[in-house]
């Protein structure tokens, strides 16, 4: 006898059988008023939701952030305000391009994408494990991702388009290095490092603003495989990744990243020799070294995929009192990016889902909209809209940032112009050992088959302003 308590319909209403649908007679046909057959044959076609459009396959835990060092000198955030402090977390990984039943132990770059419940609501932090990305401008971010999903005529992906688009972009040959290199199919997701990437702000009681990049450094170490290697794991299984992930935590092995920050005062961004908005480029640790922030540790397996994982939704443009955005071209066009994808892939009031619902208490002027089980949130039944003088949820001004000044003339400015592409994949270039380049040459050579040569040349001749060993290593492993 189960010890849950009697199976009911959606309605609440007791259900008799479970087994055997409604018939006249023993061999049918079956009733059309057989509604609790109906109701779950229309559930199950509902049961999907449209996958990401980037990033489909994931694999997701909950864990905590726990402050180790002081850094509240650079921002009044909560969940930076004193060593100790522990605040809870959702992260999810991903790759990229792979649809949501790709498998995991495929080359591409893994998301990383972090939710805070703070005191003062959610901070999504949506990185990657590379500290770059292929593009700057982010009018050009649905071009590259064509040329990482399916060929519209074979419906294959496409080396020709990759490999087409890239030599096209030279700003992509820093995170074209990463992805080629040992690094870019990692064993699973425990032995990598995540990064915010972007430049972000913090400002701190005083009004204070500084520029910040943030480093999520693995305490597991690296470990990657060779390409052969990986064809040997998805031979085996396609989610050696989520087995990975969900298997160490379920035995207690909770697996831990060193939190670190960059910090540049706000003037300095105009000193430096290179934009620090730019995306493509990191900020040399010699020039600005990692602090220490804290620890993050999974260690809490979902009870329900769906329902936690699949339906979670980050964007960067949750951002809370301490920590704010840069003037970076693609994070600004990612801060609407990710609400809008989430309002046609989830619903109106996805940040209504416990997943999503921050833990602290939320008071807005949202009102109706499909879907919507949370009724009023302005703290008060008859404030629906404001000024109003019904005792309603009023604004904050105490958390308000400090002005940004910005200038130049409107325009559309040549991203391509001006800017060195070159120096910061060849100081990459340049820490890997010989065993590492040989690799980075042969991953590339296997990446460019059946790719017409003209394309091949012209990505050459990018290689060969990284460094001339790089254009030869590949031309010969070609
Ligand atoms: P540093 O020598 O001070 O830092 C090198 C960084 O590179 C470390 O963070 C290290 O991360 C990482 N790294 C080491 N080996 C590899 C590898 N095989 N693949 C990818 N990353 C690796 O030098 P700089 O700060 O001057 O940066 C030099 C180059 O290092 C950059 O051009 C960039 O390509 C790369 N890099 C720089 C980062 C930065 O924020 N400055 C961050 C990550 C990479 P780990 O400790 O995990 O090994
Ligand atoms: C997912 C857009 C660049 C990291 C997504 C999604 C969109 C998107 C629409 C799917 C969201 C969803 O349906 O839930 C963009 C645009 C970009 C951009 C327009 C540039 C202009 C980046 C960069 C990073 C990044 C630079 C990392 C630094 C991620 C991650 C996810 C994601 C980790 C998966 C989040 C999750 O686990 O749910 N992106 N992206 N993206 N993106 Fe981006």
């Amino acid at each position: 006898m189960s010890k849950c308590p009697y199976h009911t319909t959606t309605a609440g209403s007791p259900v008799a059988d479970n087994q055997n649908s409604q018939t006249a007679g023993p061999r049918g046909p079956v009733l059309m008023q057989d509604w609790q057959l109906i109701e779950k044959l229309a559930h199950q076609n509902r049961e999907r939701i449209p996958e990401r459009v980037v990033h489909a396959k994931g694999w997701g835990a909950f864990g905590t952030f726990t402050v180790t060092q002081d850094i509240s000198r650079y921002t009044r955030a909560k969940i930076f305000e004193q060593v100790g402090k522990q605040t809870q977390l959702l992260a999810r990984f991903s790759t990229v391009a792979g649809e949501a039943g790709a498998a995991d132990a495929e080359r591409d770059v893994r998301g990383f994408a972090l939710k805070f419940y703070t005191d003062e609501g959610n901070w999504d932090m949506v990185g990657n494990n590379t500290p770059v990305f292929f593009i700057r401008d982010p009018l050009k971010f649905p071009d590259f991702i064509h040329t990482q999903k399916r060929h519209p005529k074979t419906n294959m992906r496409s080396p020709t388009a990759m490999w087409d688009f890239w030599s096209l972009s030279p700003e992509s040959l820093h995170q074209v290095t990463i992805l080629m290199s040992d690094r870019g199919l990692p064993t699973d997701v425990r032995h990598i490092n995540g990064y915010g990437s972007h430049t972000y702000s913090f400002w701190n009681d005083a009004g204070e603003r500084f520029w910040v990049k943030f480093h999520f450094k693995t305490q597991q170490g690296h470990r990657h495989w060779t390409n052969e290697e990986a064809e040997g794991v998805v031979g085996k299984t396609r989610e050696s990744t989520q087995e990975d992930l969900y298997g160490c935590i379920d035995k207690g092995d909770f697996p831990k990243w060193t939190v670190y920050v960059q910090i540049m005062p706000e003037a300095d961004a105009d000193k430096t020799s290179y934009n620090p908005f730019d995306l493509t480029k990191v900020w040399p640790h010699a020039e600005y070294p990692l602090i220490e922030a804290g620890v993050m540790e999974l260690n809490r397996n979902p009870d329900n995929y769906f329902a936690e994982v699949e339906q979670a939704a980050f964007s960067p443009s949750n951002a809370v009192p301490g920590i704010g955005f840069s003037p970076d071209k693609m994070l600004q066009a990612r801060l609407f990016s990710y609400a809008d994808a989430h309002r046609y892939r989830i619903g109106t009031h996805y940040e209504g889902l416990p997943v999503n619902t921050p833990k602290c208490p939320v008071h807005h002027y949202h009102k109706d909209g499909a879907m919507n089980f949370m009724g009023q949130k302005t703290g008060n039944v008859d404030a629906y809209y404001e000024p109003n003088s019904f005792d309603g949820a009023v604004a904050k001004p105490d958390v308000k940032e400090p002005p940004l000044k910005l200038s130049g003339e409107v325009d559309r400015y040549d991203h391509r112009e001006g800017n060195d592409d070159f120096s910061q994949p060849r100081a990459l270039f340049d820490l890997f050992d010989d065993g590492q380049k040989q690799r980075l040459f042969s991953n590339i050579a296997a990446a460019m088959q059946g790719v017409p040569q003209e394309i091949i040349e012209r990505q050459l001749a990018l290689f060969k302003q990284v460094h001339s060993d790089y254009e030869k290593g590949v031309r010969e492993a070609l």
